[in-house]
């Protein structure tokens, strides 16, 4: 059962999951939670938690419609990473072909890849079993996707698949972290495809504001307006149907002595008002994430782009001038009771489009037994604006689509970088 239902759909209060977990981060090396969210004038709550002499970022952040949340939300992120920067299942050294003498194996084909290093059947490589979602029966995926110990060097034949954090989820429940895990993967795919889109099909899918009755999206739109701070969101849903936003936040007036960020977040959830508070929330907090410089992967000449003023000036004309026509009314949008209920829409969506075979592997751990999974789900598309990721099939369709040219790749992913950044 959802027992908590304010901007994130929970089975427990966050200060439940808070009082639950909090015994457990001396033993994660996590040492210290930090409420930054006076750092910027909007108001709307970010934490960040440290994990020094991690594996991969040492600083996760999170947002919230109250600090516990932010707290939860920058806590359990810290937590699922040191679960998959520290995994002890087995695992099999083998190459493709040996392994599918034996066991299952996922059509790698369907899964994010990068133009960097060609696939060979005959390496060997680390794999890890995961089970199918809807069947429950083994599978091999590949270690690569489920890892996070990004230390050098990596494992044998690490760079063809493209490491990330995309899918890790934790939660209250396993099929918590699993909805988490999905959604997440159904927004970056989302987010992929969305960057392909020419500029007036974009325009289009801009939100009318005023149409949102929702009190607690109306507060959040409140505070970032009363910072002097613009705010756009766009409707990314993607062919899958499960609500996915896209928000971008920019200061009303230059500030020569303290020139802010065009800062973006997305959200997707069967909920399109969660969906739409984690976008805006995500937002609000890539913007503290650079006021605070946490985030050990955002460079010098990040903060140099975007505090550039003629591409403030190209995102103010490009991004926010277009007038907002799409009624918040008009978007379909599922409140459930349970997160099963969540769970089954997720996996009916996908199957609608002909991908039926989610895979999860549990990487939850008996000493704490906080649930943490890894979700993979063949065929959705990465990360886009990775230098090197190869877009997938749905991609390549969708550029088919629209006769996209062969140079559309770079001018589309251009195009997305103008709409300010998502960290
Ligand atoms: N109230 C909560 N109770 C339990 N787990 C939570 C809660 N809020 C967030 N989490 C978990 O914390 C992790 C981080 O979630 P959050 O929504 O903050 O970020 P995210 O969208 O996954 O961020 P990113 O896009 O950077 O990965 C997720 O695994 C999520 O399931
Ligand atoms: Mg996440």
């Amino acid at each position: 059962m959802k027992n908590y239902r304010l901007g994130t759909h929970r089975a427990v209060p966050p200060q439940e999951t808070l009082d639950r977990v909090l015994p457990h981060l001396p033993a994660m090396g996590i040492t210290r939670l930090a409420n930054i969210t006076g750092l910027d004038e909007i108001g709307i709550p970010v934490m960040t938690a440290c994990r020094p002499n991690s594996k991969s970022i040492s600083v996760s952040q999170g947002k919230g419609v109250s600090l516990a949340a932010a707290k939860v939300s920058a806590t359990m992120e810290a937590i699922e990473i040191f679960h998959a920067e520290n995994i002890h299942l087995p695992v099999q050294f083998t190459s493709l072909t040996e392994l599918k003498k034996l066991h299952d194996v996922v059509d790698i084909t369907q899964l994010p890849s990068m133009d960097v290093s060609p696939f060979s059947a005959h390496e060997r490589r680390l794999w890890i079993e995961g089970r199918a979602l809807a069947t429950n029966n083994a599978i091999y995926v590949p270690y690569d996707l489920v890892h996070c110990d990004f230390t050098i060097p990596l494992p044998p034949a690490s760079g063809y698949f493209q490491l990330s954090t995309n899918g890790l989820a934790s939660g209250n429940t396993q099929e918590e972290a699993i909805c988490h895990g999905l959604c997440e993967l159904i927004e970056r795919d989302a987010m992929t495809l969305w960057s392909l889109l020419p500029v007036l099909q974009k325009n289009a899918k801009k939100v009318d504001l005023s149409s949102i009755s929702d009190t607690s999206i109306q507060t959040l739109i409140a505070q970032i307006t009363k910072a002097k701070v613009m705010i756009s969101v766009w409707n990314i849903t993607s062919d899958l149907g499960i609500p996915t936003f896209f928000c971008t936040i920019m200061n009303e007036q230059d500030s020569p002595h303290r020139p802010l960020y065009p800062s973006s977040g997305c959200g997707t959830h069967p909920s399109k008002t969660v969906a739409l508070s984690r976008a805006i929330t995500e937002a609000a907090q890539t913007r503290l994430t650079l006021i605070s410089g946490s985030r050990d992967d955002a460079s010098i000449e990040l903060y140099k782009q975007l505090q550039d003023s003629n591409y403030q000036q190209v995102i103010k004309d490009t991004v926010f001038a277009p007038p907002p026509n799409l009624d918040f009314n008009s978007i379909k949008s599922w409140e459930h009771v349970t997160i099963d209920e969540d769970l089954s829409l997720l996996l009916n969506q996908l199957v609608k489009v002909g991908l039926d075979n989610p895979i999860v592997v549990d990487l939850t751990k008996a000493e704490f037994n906080i649930p943490v999974v890894r979700v993979i789900a063949p065929g959705l598309e990465g990360i886009h604006d990775v230098p090197g990721y190869a877009f997938g099939q749905r991609a390549q369709c969708l550029q088919q689509k629209q006769n996209c040219k062969k140079e559309r790749q770079t001018t589309s992913l251009a195009e997305h970088k103008q709409e300010g950044t998502t960290l």
